[in-house]
């Protein structure tokens, strides 16, 4: 690159990325630890030629609009819902993400908390730490049991096959409902392709693994938690929108399904006082899906090596808008 280009970072990410873009370009670095304000964002793309951003920023049309000189941008996620991609289409922009190095922390998360919300573990350490476990009960904190039990896949991408390995070693029969029907997943790890209402019927766990998009805004309402078994627990790391929250906070009070875990809410984050952290069984952790260090880490090398190929005028490695390039 003959000059160096200037690149605005909206939040610090693991310095083994940031090295990598320091190398070769100017980097304005939001240090703050919330998210930048919008504001702050259009000010900044206004004179950058690379955008390194996270998915608590709205990258929409507006943005894409202020940034003249943007020609890259590069997500620190997999998910791109809070950007505009086909505004970024329009203007020639190619948008990197990180798809493939989170998969095995994000299922191991999701298992995580289907284990935990089965045998209510968040009570059991609640009850410990108040001082109140006065003896072993036979009748006390009985949850439900994982081995053996039916869990439903909704959305059959890399992740969604994760978690259905790990459900296949704990002797689970797994249902998937995906857009498309893999049969050569269904060989190898003896998964059973169902329709929507079934799953929902059928499932002991349903665990959501689909992209945020029109389509699946709202996919979990009413009428989904209502077909779903009493006993049912539902598990959220994909998106907080793909479940309607004040149908889910209803759900969970009146017993339509027994409990919920969510890595993902909306809103998020969840204000303090929200509904859903009075509820015994909900389980809520702050989007950490991807939170190991190994991940993290990865994320940011190919956060950072995306951004680069974009500003060499490069094809990117990881491309969430690969029309851009014309004929994909
Ligand atoms: C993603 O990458 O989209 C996750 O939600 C955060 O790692």
């Amino acid at each position: 690159m003959p000059n160096r280009p200037t690149i605005y970072v909206t939040r610090r990410i693991p310095e083994v990325g940031l090295l990598q873009v320091r190398r070769v370009c100017e980097v304005w670095l939001w240090e703050g630890e919330l998210p930048p304000p919008k504001g702050v964002i259009l000010q900044e793309v206004a004179d950058c030629d690379g955008l390194l951003c996270l998915l608590t920023d709205p990258i929409d049309a507006e943005v894409i609009g202020a940034g003249k000189r943007l020609r890259v941008i590069s997500q620190f996620a997999v998910g791109v819902d809070n950007i505009d991609l086909a505004a970024a289409t329009a203007r020639g922009i190619p948008v990197g993400h990180t798809p493939g190095v989170l998969t095995e922390a994000t299922a191991d998360l999701a298992f995580a908390l289907l284990t935990a919300a089965a045998r209510r573990l968040p009570e059991g350490i609640e009850k410990v730490r108040a001082g109140k476990w006065r003896t072993w009960e036979p009748l006390g904190l009985l949850g439900a049991a994982v081995w053996e039990a039916t869990v439903g896949i909704v959305g059959l991408g890399r992740i969604g096959t994760a978690v259905a390995r790990r459900a296949r070693g704990f002797g689970m029969r797994v249902l998937y409902y995906d857009r498309t029907r893999k049969p050569d997943l269904e060989a190898e790890l003896g998964l059973e392709y169902v329709e929507m209402d079934d799953l929902l019927a059928r499932a002991d766990f349903v665990t959501l693994h689909c992209p945020l998009t029109p389509q699946t805004h709202h996919l979990i309402g009413e009428e989904a938690l209502r077909r779903m078994k009493p006993k049912a627990v539902l598990v959220n790391t994909a998106r907080g929108p793909v479940v309607e929250t004040n149908a889910l906070v209803q759900a969970l009070k009146e017993g339509w399904i027994a409990a919920a875990a969510l890595d993902v809410t909306d809103p998020e984050p969840l204000p303090p006082d929200h509904p859903l952290l009075e509820l015994p069984n909900c389980i809520v952790v702050p989007h950490i899906g991807s939170a190991t260090v190994a991940a993290r880490d990865r994320m940011a090398v190919m956060a950072a090596e995306n951004l680069l190929a974009g500003l060499r005028g490069e094809r990117l490695p990881y491309c969430a808008n690969p029309e851009v390039y014309g004929g994909g």
